[in-house]
C-alpha cells in the first residue's frame, strides 16, 4: 500500500508571522493517515522545522543546487536544506523550468544531489495548454519523466508530481479522466524502468482546493496532491488533508 502524501508548496510566499499556520495545522491534524509536507521559502525552513518538531508535519525545500557546495552565489545545496530540517525537496517545478530555464538534465542532476543528501525528491512534470491542445500531453510528460528522474531513483527516494501548467494558479483543473490518463501513463512508464514502480507516490497538482480534493483523490493512481495557494492557510490545507485521509 502506498502511503498518501499531502504536500504544500508555499512558493514565494510567507514571512515568520505565517508560521502560526503550521502550528494550527499540526494541532488540527496530530495523527493523519496521510503524510503531510509543507515546503516554505528557504528563509523559513529552519523556523518551520522547529515549529513542527514532534508533529506529523514534515518540511521541504522548493529547489536545490546540483552541486554539493561551492561558488554558486544565492544557491542552496541539498545538504543545507537537510541541515535546516528539511526531509524533502521539490525539483523541476514548472515555474523553475520557465523562470530559470531548468532542463530535464538539470532536474535529474538535482535529484541525484538530493538523494545523496538524504532528501526525498518531489519531481514535477506537466504539459502547457498549447501542448495539450496539440495532442502532445503524454509525449511531453514521458520525455520529462525519462529525462528528469535518475536511473537510481526508488519509491523511497522519489515522488512524482503531475502539474499541468495551465491548471496552476488558474482555478482550472483537468477532468478526472484527464488526470487518470496521465497518472496511469506515469505508472506504466515508471514500470518500464523501476522494479518498485508500484510503490512510487504520484501526486496531482494544479488548483487543488477543499471543494475539488475528494474527486481528485478518488482518481486512478492519484496518491496525493501538491498544493499551492490552498496550502497557505491551515484551514484550507487541513480540509485537503482530511479529504486525502478519507479517500
Ligand atoms: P496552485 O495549487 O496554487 O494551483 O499551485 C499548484 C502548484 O504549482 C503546486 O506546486
Amino acid at each position: 500500500m502506498r502511503r498518501k502524501l499531502a504536500a504544500g508548496n508555499w512558493k514565494m510566499n510567507g514571512l515568520a508571522a505565517d508560521l502560526s499556520e503550521i502550528e494550527a495545522l499540526a494541532a488540527a491534524h496530530p495523527a493523519p493517515r496521510s503524510e503531510v509536507l509543507v515546503c516554505p521559502p528557504a528563509t523559513l525552513i529552519a523556523q518551520m522545522a522547529w515549529k513542527a518538531r514532534g508533529s506529523a508535519v514534515m518540511v521541504g525545500g522548493q529547489d536545490c543546487h546540483a552541486r554539493p557546495s561551492g561558488a554558486h552565489t544565492g544557491d542552496i545545496a541539498a545538504a543545507m536544506l537537510k541541515d535546516a530540517g528539511a526531509s524533502h525537496v521539490i525539483l523541476g517545478h514548472s515555474e523553475r523550468r520557465a523562470d530559470h530555464g531548468e532542463t530535464d538534465a538539470l532536474v535529474r542532476a538535482k535529484a541525484g544531489a538530493a538523494d545523496a543528501a538524504g532528501l526525498v525528491a518531489v519531481i514535477c512534470v506537466g504539459e502547457t495548454e498549447a501542448e495539450r491542445d496539440a495532442g502532445e500531453t503524454l509525449g511531453v510528460i514521458g520525455a520529462q519523466l525519462r529525462g528528469s528522474v535518475p536511473d537510481g531513483a526508488t519509491a523511497a527516494s522519489t515522488v512524482i508530481a503531475y502539474e499541468p501548467v495551465w491548471a496552476i494558479g488558474t482555478g482550472r483543473t483537468p477532468t478526472p479522466a484527464q488526470i487518470a490518463e496521465v497518472h496511469d501513463f506515469l505508472r506504466a512508464e515508471l514500470g518500464a524502468r523501476f522494479a518498485d514502480a508500484e510503490d512510487f507516490r504520484l501526486l496531482y497538482g494544479g488548483s487543488v482546493k477543499p471543494s475539488n480534493a475528494a474527486e481528485i483523490f478518488a482518481t486512478s493512481n492519484v496518491d496525493g496532491a501538491l498544493v499551492g495557494g490552498a496550502s497557505l492557510k491551515a484551514a484550507d490545507f487541513g480540509a485537503i488533508i482530511a479529504a486525502l485521509d478519507a479517500a
